[in-house]
């Protein structure tokens, strides 16, 4: 009953779509469990490159049943436009199923996203104003409309009604912005319940029976350990629980059966939106990162921060994930660099952690302690055994390695599907 889940160490974007893309090869359903379309998954097959932000990747293998989970919120109007774009493209994937539990990211939470950042003023979480903060909120205070009930549109008025005689006040009295209508919200949905009303199940009873069938489920994170609502830089998180522990709250499956926890480590780190981020760099190494990784957002096109890859970072997401191994992605990013550096503590008040500081003002406030090594200059990007990578290249791995106590059963070296190093 092999369950395998894959989530990221970092702030995300640590490439888990090239890497989801990769193992579906071997999987029967792959499961997202927590997030929205505040997610973007760059996978490129080929000449072909497919972005997607709620439908989990590994869609280009036609057998594959994707299944949102019940930790997801989702946008109707989102994943139905997500549907079409794949249908063009000659993927349609009428076996997607959704949890019927899965909650819905109402318009009104679009305006709250917004609002609120604005309210925020400079103190703004950054977040990618797709209204998935405001959706949690809602399903925290049990105001929440679910994908269940676009099969009752009449519990789905009543339930719409409710929100907004609340959402109404604020939006008017707070934000001084129109109150929202529920007809129109009604009338827009009913449209969305034709469409989606087919693939609204019972997904936990889905993919336990698929696991008691022996079949290979892979789990895939959105986002990354340190945007974990619970186990991030709070509050500059967002607000669902990315670490592996919450496949098994967002998909209705025992962690029993689970048995392997991947990480997928980018060579770099990167940060979209605010908050600490000791390593980051504003210079020339953060310039080449950006430039040669492209490391602009794929939900909002924002230019993400780069910095050094960070051990306690990683160590601190080896053991709050409980991962079994690692993918190391992006390596090919880092050729040029003369010197790669690696932060294997911090200083704060003249204490050095090598583990994740306890506290948010250490962390905010720390200054790393770096290993330097020395780069490489040769291409890698066509290396298909870690015996072709230059020695540098091989040593910068296998000392993240040794630091983080864990193996990589993978090496990428490249956005497409076979520059990617088994090991
Ligand atoms: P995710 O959110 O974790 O799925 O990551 P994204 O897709 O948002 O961002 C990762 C980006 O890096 C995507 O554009 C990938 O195609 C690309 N990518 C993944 N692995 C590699 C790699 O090894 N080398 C390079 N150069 N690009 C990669
Ligand atoms: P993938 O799955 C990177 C960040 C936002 C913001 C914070 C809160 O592609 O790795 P939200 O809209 O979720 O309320 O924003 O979280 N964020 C991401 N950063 N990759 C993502 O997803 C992200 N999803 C949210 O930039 O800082
Ligand atoms: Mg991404």
């Amino acid at each position: 009953m092999p369950g395998r889940i894959l989530i990221g160490p970092q702030w995300g974007d640590e490439g888990k779509g090239k890497i989801t893309d990769i193992l579906a090869d071997k999987m029967d359903v792959i499961v997202r469990y927590q997030g929205g379309n505040n997610a973007g998954h760059t996978v490129v097959n080929g000449d072909r490159e497919l972005k997607l932000h709620l439908i989990p990747a590994g869609v280009f293998y036609p057998e594959i049943v994707p299944v949102i989970g019940d930790g997801v919120v989702v946008d109707p109007k989102v994943l139905i436009d997500e549907l079409d774009g794949l249908a063009a493209q000659g993927i349609p994937i009428d076996r997607l199923r959704i949890s019927a539990n899965a909650h819905m990211i109402m318009p009104y939470h679009r305006v709250l996203d917004q609002a609120s950042e604005a309210h925020l003023g400079k103190a703004k979480i950054g977040t990618t104003r797709k209204g998935v903060g405001p959706a949690y909120i809602d399903k925290a205070a049990r105001l929440g409309i679910r994908a269940q009930d676009l099969l009752d549109m009449k519990i789905f008025r009543t339930k719409v009604e409710q929100a907004l005689a609340l959402k109404n006040e604020i939006l008017v009295k707070i934000y001084d912005l129109p109150a929202i209508d529920a007809d129109e919200i009604v009338r827009e949905h009913e449209s969305y319940a034709a469409r989606l009303a087919p693939h609204i199940i019972d997904t936990s009873l889905y993919i336990n029976q698929m696991l008691d069938a022996g079949k290979e489920v892979l789990f895939e994170g959105a986002q990354g350990t340190l945007l974990d609502l619970d186990h991030g830089t709070y509050p500059f998180v967002t607000s669902s629980s990315p670490v592996a522990g919450g496949a098994c709250a967002g998909s209705g499956v025992g962690p029993l059966r689970i048995d392997e926890v991947t990480g997928i480590v980018k060579a770099y780190i990167t940060r979209v939106g605010s908050g600490p981020f000791p390593t980051e760099q504003t210079n020339e190494f953060g310039e080449h990162m950006c430039e040669v990784g492209c490391e602009y957002g794929t939900t909002t096109g924002r230019q993400r921060r780069c910095g050094w890859l960070d051990i306690p970072i990683l160590r601190y997401a080896v053991r709050v994930n409980g991962l079994s191994d690692m993918v190391l992605t992006k390596l090919d990013v880092l050729t040029g660099i003369d010197k790669i550096k690696l932060c294997t503590g911090y200083r704060y008040n003249d204490e050095v952690y090598r583990d994740f500081p306890p506290n948010q003002t250490i962390f905010h406030k720390c200054e790393p302690i770096y290993e330097e090594h020395p780069g490489w200059s040769e291409d890698i990007s066509a290396a298909k055994t870690m015996d072709e990578l230059p020695a540098a290249a091989r040593d910068y791995v296998a000392r993240i390695e040794e630091l983080a106590g864990l193996t990589f059963s993978m090496v990428s070296v490249g956005q497409k599907r076979d520059q990617t190093i088994f090991k």
